[in-house]
């Protein structure tokens, strides 16, 4: 194990929890968990989320930072510690955030800008049908936001692990909670009266959430449910992207992981719960079933649309809620960033400090590259899942819908055929805590998440589209 040197670890576990959780929250909680909601039947979704979560998120979480923490080292380095010949898999979850980098920038770019409208009352233009549109294809403004949001999130990773990160995190952390309570809170007050006289109100949009509907519900749409919640839990829990690992091994000994790791699940779900209480009985109220857009055009243009219709308090509503998701998207974006320098000083021997700069400047030649996607460097590029996508979407295809997957599935191999999961447990248990749920690891790490795995996989490829 290396010696971490003073102030290269966590303070402790509340330092720990609070920075992994603003790993994990993020707008994979703000937008795509309401959307999936939406989508999937509301109630039936979140009971499928939360089954999994317990079981399958459980696995992977355990498993990411526990490795981190037994080894005291980042993905490549720690997976070559528990064997040198998978050495491989560790390079392989390294270049999950060598990836998601390109892009997380860009949309926090994106964000700061949709903030900045709403501070100088312009938040009513952001409203117009055509001005994401317009923003995004634009070659200038989108590049400049992504750069200043890169920028700093390198200034946070050159402070350092308790300096900067945990600090960080100890700051935006309780006020994004406040925010996504209030801003809950004031969505199940809404009401509104359309032009035809139907009146909408926010706690009829609470139950569009929350009823679970198994009328339309058929084995293929149970299987899609499925891997819709799994993949993201994935993403959501920032697992199996070295990410936790990185974290993991800036944990103390005494630290008791089992109850971090329950603390990061409750902490993740609950304001994934939140986001959708707070997003779709707004949506509902104000533009009805057909609000409920895909993909980031629900932050981006529902939303906006939904502050509009509010009159005067809608401007300080969508500052509030821009603020919220900027603080959820920097505290993920540093962890991607953290996760790849912490690899690359590893690797190269060299300070954090000269590891940041570089890595600025390399991910702000990205960022424009990834920003300029749908201007000067628009593509139109196929996708195996169907349909095609600009660079961000192919990047975010290979990282997310792809390599995690794979890496989980390799990971669960690993540990459950060829280390064995012994190893996680006695760093479980190491300073004999309690490891609650120890047997449903063993099962999920050895059976379940294989299996899974490899049907993610396959869907991702593409080669489960006759599934109807
Ligand atoms: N977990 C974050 C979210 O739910 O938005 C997203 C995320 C963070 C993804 C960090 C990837 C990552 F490396």
């Amino acid at each position: 194990m290396s010696a971490k040197k003073k102030g290269v670890l966590f303070s402790g576990q509340f330092g720990f929890v609070i920075a992994a959780a603003g790993s994990a929250v993020g707008v994979g909680n703000l937008w795509r968990f309401p959307y999936l909601a939406a989508k999937d039947g509301g109630g039936t979704f979140i009971i499928i989320y939360l089954v999994l979560v317990v079981s399958f998120g459980f696995t992977l979480l355990v498993s990411d930072i526990a490795i981190g923490r037994k080894t005291g080292k980042s993905a490549i380095h720690a997976y070559e510690a528990l064997s040198r010949k998978w050495k491989f898999l560790g390079i392989l979850t390294f270049l999950v955030p060598v990836v998601i980098m390109t892009y997380y920038a860009v949309i926090g770019g994106w964000i700061t800008r949709f903030m900045v409208d709403f501070i100088v009352g312009n938040g009513t233009a952001a409203a117009d049908d055509g001005y994401f549109v317009s923003f995004i294809t634009s070659p200038v403004s989108p590049v400049v936001y992504g750069l200043i949001f890169m920028v700093v999130t390198g200034f946070v990773i050159y402070n350092g692990v308790e300096g900067g990160i945990e600090r960080c995190s100890r700051l935006l952390m309780p006020v994004l909670i406040a925010l996504v309570v209030g801003i809950a809170i004031f969505s199940l007050t809404l009401s509104y009266t359309d032009a035809d006289g139907t009146v909408r109100t926010g706690l009829q949009g609470l139950v569009v959430y929350l009823k679970p509907d198994f009328s339309q519900m058929t084995p293929g749409t149970f299987l899609k449910t499925l891997l819709d919640a799994m993949s993201q839990i994935f993403f959501s829990l920032s697992v199996s992207m070295g990410i936790m690992i990185t974290y993991g091994s800036y944990v103390k000994k005494n630290v008791n992981l089992y109850r971090s790791v329950r603390q990061i699940e409750v902490f993740d779900t609950g304001v994934a719960l939140l986001a959708g209480m707070m997003i779709i009985p707004a949506v509902f109220v104000f533009s009805g079933m057909e609000g409920m857009a895909k993909g980031p055009t629900l932050m981006f243009v529902a939303m906006p649309k939904v502050f509009a219709a509010m009159g005067p308090a809608g401007r300080y509503m969508g500052i509030a809620f821009f603020a919220l998701a900027i603080f959820a998207t920097l505290t993920s974006c540093i962890s991607v960033l953290e996760s790849i320098t912490a690899n690359c000083m590893e690797i190269f021997h060299a300070s954090r400090k000269k590891t940041t700069v570089v890595l600025t400047v390399i991910y702000c030649a990205a960022t424009a590259v990834i920003a300029l996607g749908y201007s000067v460097l628009y593509c139109d590029i196929p996708l195996p899942g169907g349909g095609t996508g600009q660079l961000l979407d192919l990047m975010d295809y290979i990282s997310n819908s792809l390599m995690m997957p794979i890496i989980s599935l390799l990971s669960a191999i690993l540990i459950g055929w060829v280390v064995g999961s012994k190893c996680i447990t006695d760093e479980m248990t190491l300073n004999g805590e309690k490891f609650g749920r120890k047997r449903l690891y063993n099962v999920m790490i050895r059976y379940v998440v294989p299996i899974v795995m490899l049907i993610l996989t396959l869907q991702a490829l593409g080669l489960l589209s006759w599934l109807k």
